[in-house]
């Protein structure tokens, strides 16, 4: 455990959304309920509700190319997640969380604070990102693994996440698919260990069962599964 991180985070969130789902019809889950924690102080909500200017978030989004380039895709030999395509309401709540210290991201909590970003430049730029087509390259991982992959996912993850990896913006439940295999292989082990600080409860019970190799197959398998309704299957980096 990072001790000094974990001393500067703030409480947990203080609103905790049970929302009852009916999940029993869909493939793989046992759970019925799912609890959202949602940031303090409203601004989630708050920035939800703010229609976002896709154009505005294109000029906003400036200052993130660094790290997640130009088209969103993401850097896969530094772990730097594809946010091209992601749902918008993923995308706000993810930085509301990393904001306030709830998700662990040192680096992209002080670039926050010292930038004067506003609630509306975050609605802006999750309107631009949700837009963008899923493009690039996204790193891969051992192809064999992926029916292993595709048949775990199908039984433990896919009654949340949704059939295609697609997610589902309204409970704030990320899109999986087209993401770089090494991205999600150190979230897997970060939301297994509490480290990510954000992620939902229902998970690590069933990340703990699983060898090393099964999370590196879902992971596999995720990140060749092209992103639904982008059209666009991943490239294998060169
Ligand atoms: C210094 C590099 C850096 C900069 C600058 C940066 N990010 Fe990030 N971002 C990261 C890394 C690394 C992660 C993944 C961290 C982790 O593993 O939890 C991340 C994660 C995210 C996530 C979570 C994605 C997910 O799938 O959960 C979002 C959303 C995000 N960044 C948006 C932005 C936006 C918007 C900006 C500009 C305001 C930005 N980032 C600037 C490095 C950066
Ligand atoms: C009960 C619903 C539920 C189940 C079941 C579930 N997840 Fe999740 N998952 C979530 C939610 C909600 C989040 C976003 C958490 C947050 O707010 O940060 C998430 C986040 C993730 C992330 C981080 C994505 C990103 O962009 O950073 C990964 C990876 C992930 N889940 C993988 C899995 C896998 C693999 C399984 C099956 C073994 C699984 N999940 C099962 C609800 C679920």
């Amino acid at each position: 455990m990072k001790i000094g991180i974990a001393e500067t985070r703030r409480p947990l969130a203080t609103l905790s959304l049970v929302l009852a789902m009916a999940l029993a019809s869909l493939p793989g889950t046992a759970a019925a309920q799912v609890t959202v924690f949602l940031p303090t102080e409203g601004d989630l909500q708050a920035t939800l509700a703010l229609p976002g200017d896709v154009r505005r978030g294109k000029d906003a989004y400036a200052e993130c190319q660094t790290c997640h380039r130009t088209d969103a895709s993401g850097r896969s030999a530094f772990n730097i997640p594809r946010l091209s395509g992601q749902h918008a309401s993923v995308i706000i709540k993810q930085l509301m969380d990393i904001r306030s210290g709830l998700r662990v991201n040192e680096d992209m909590r002080e670039y926050m604070h010292d930038s004067d970003l506003t609630l509306q430049d975050f609605a802006d730029m999750a309107a631009y990102l949700q837009s963008l087509p899923v493009e690039g390259k996204i790193g891969q991982g051992p192809p064999e693994l992926v029916p292993r992959g595709q048949a775990l996912y199908a039984s433990d993850c896919a009654g949340c996440h949704g059939e295609h990896a697609e997610g589902r913006p309204e409970l704030f439940f990320p899109m999986l698919a087209s993401q770089h295999y090494g991205y999600l292989l150190r979230e897997l082990d970060l939301i297994l260990s509490g480290e990510r600080g954000n992620s939902n409860p229902a998970m690590p019970p069933i990340l703990k069962n699983y060898a090393a190799e099964e999370k590196q197959a879902i992971a596999a398998y995720l990140a060749q599964l092209p992103a639904p309704g982008k059209g666009v299957a991943p490239e294998t980096p060169k």
